[in-house]
């Protein structure tokens, strides 16, 4: 069975048939942690942290703004702690995500806030904390935003989010720029128009600029440099109305990782160097300082650092109509650490991890031990046919979107996260337990609510 180094973290290696992460071997890892588990290469989330930041740096010089790693891809207060000292940012959505970027003692000076609903009480924890940007998403949170800076007595920096009317290639549910979708402002509406006119006729707002993000896990580059388009076009009529020049661009994330054979994980220089010349060209096409410009990837970050390990617990064959047999291999986890193949027909990449097996390769369906015929990881994959309880099986490629979306459903206690660095392991994120989810029943006398 090969070993596809292309979808596992840089300190990922094969030795004498076991997969070794970060120097510690999958097989005492799951013997000291347990499975499912996901373990994160250290060292590689620090390296492609400063490759996107150098990127961004190199490719926009003086008018680099800020790399804001997207929290919602995976966020822990360790986590945190490595972004916060690689001087990067970080991009927080709910008030659960920045109470953990407060928890690791993050720069508010580096906190963008953002989320299409974001309540009173999440505005408030925020301007509280100081946060450098809200990313102001709908005109209700205008004056939101603008009054609860009053209440703090200051002037609070935002951003608009703006629709650019991009489809971008990608699930249907993680294209975010097209017109019919719940975020933003749209462009050609004259929606955005109006809200920037909006915030800046508000005393305790400060309009810096516009932000879009067009989706996610996306591969061309037509997309982003559609989106910069737009928006550049909108800085020129936003400066002709108002005769200033809005000093800061935005343009999300969503840059696309290799998953399975065939893909190629979006390179920072590249997708940089394309976004750099575009911004260029078009902000001198319409006489603009070119505006500074950051970003805010999450997958292309914290998706390939992390692999999650489960052990096999059943397999059994079934006969097709069609002819042949498709084995199936359960593992002891499944849609609860992994909702993505579920809900947006992801595709993983699988690997034996704990021995070498000789035996000949056979259509397999990998599938977790949820109670739902949906509960499947891998639809289709050739995997040894010798492979049974005990054995441990590999999944790369999950460090985006797999604990972060990670549920309690069967009553699951959602796995640990170890982080691998050196021949070191640690836990960062502790593995639920029974205890944590029963902790939340309680036993109540009714109340008079009427
Ligand atoms: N900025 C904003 C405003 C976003 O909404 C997102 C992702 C990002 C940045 C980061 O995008 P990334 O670089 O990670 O693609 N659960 C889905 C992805 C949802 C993305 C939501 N927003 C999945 O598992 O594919």
């Amino acid at each position: 069975m090969k070993f596809l180094q292309s979808v596992f973290s840089i300190n990922s290696e094969m030795v004498n048939g076991e997969l070794v992460i970060g120097g510690c071997k999958s097989s005492l890892l799951a013997k000291e942690f347990g499975t499912p588990l996901f373990i994160i290469d250290e060292n590689d989330f620090n390296t492609r942290l400063k490759s996107w930041k150098s990127a961004l740096d190199r490719h926009f010089g003086a008018q680099a703004g800020t790399v804001y790693y997207a929290s919602k891809s995976f966020i822990s207060i360790e986590v945190a702690k490595w972004i916060s000292s690689s001087g990067i940012g970080i991009d927080v959505c709910s008030g659960g995500e920045l109470a953990v970027a407060l928890a690791a003692n993050f720069d508010p000076a580096k906190i963008e806030l953002h989320g299409n609903n974001k309540s009173e009480a999440e505005i408030r924890s925020a301007i509280k904390a100081g946060v450098a940007k809200i990313v102001i998403d709908s005109h209700q949170e205008i004056e939101r935003v603008n009054r609860i800076a009053k209440e703090f007595g200051v002037i609070q920096t935002v951003l608009i989010r703006l629709t650019p009317g991009v489809e971008a290639h990608t699930h249907e549910f993680i294209s975010t720029a097209h017109e019919d979708v719940k975020f933003g402002f749209s462009i050609s509406s004259g929606d955005a128009t109006k809200a920037a006119q909006e915030v800046e006729a508000l005393a305790n707002l400060h309009l810096a600029g516009i932000h879009c993000h067009i989706g996610s896990q996306i591969f061309e580059s037509e997309g982003f440099e559609t989106a910069a388009t737009r928006l550049i076009e909108f800085l020129a009529q936003f400066r002709d109305r108002n005769s200033r020049e809005l000093p800061e661009l935005d343009l999300g994330g969503g840059y696309g990782v290799a998953y399975v054979e065939g893909e190629t994980t979006y390179d920072p220089d590249l997708a940089m160097s394309a976004i750099a010349s575009l911004v260029k060209d078009q902000c001198a096409k319409h006489k603009l300082v070119v505006p500074t410009v950051s970003i805010e990837p999450g997958r292309a970050i914290s998706a390939p650092t992390t692999t999650t390990l489960y052990e096999v617990g059943t397999t059994k064959n079934v006969t097709l109509d069609e002819g042949g047999i498709r084995r199936y291999i359960a593992v002891d986890g499944g849609m609860s650490d992994n909702i993505r193949p579920a809900l947006y027909g992801a595709e993983y990449s699988a690997l034996l991890a704990n021995r070498t097996s000789t035996s000949s390769e056979i259509s397999s369906r990998l599938v977790g031990k949820h109670c739902e015929s949906g509960d499947i990881i891998i639809r289709e994959i050739d995997l040894p046919s010798d492979i049974g309880p005990g054995d441990l099986i590999a999944i790369p490629t999950t460090g985006a979107y797999g604990r972060s979306m990670a549920s309690n459903y069967n009553h699951m206690p959602r796995p640990a996260v170890v982080a691998v660095n050196d021949g070191t392991a640690r836990v960062i994120l502790r593995r639920e337990t029974q205890e944590d989810l029963l902790s939340l029943d309680v036993t109540e006398a009714p109340r008079v609510i009427n």
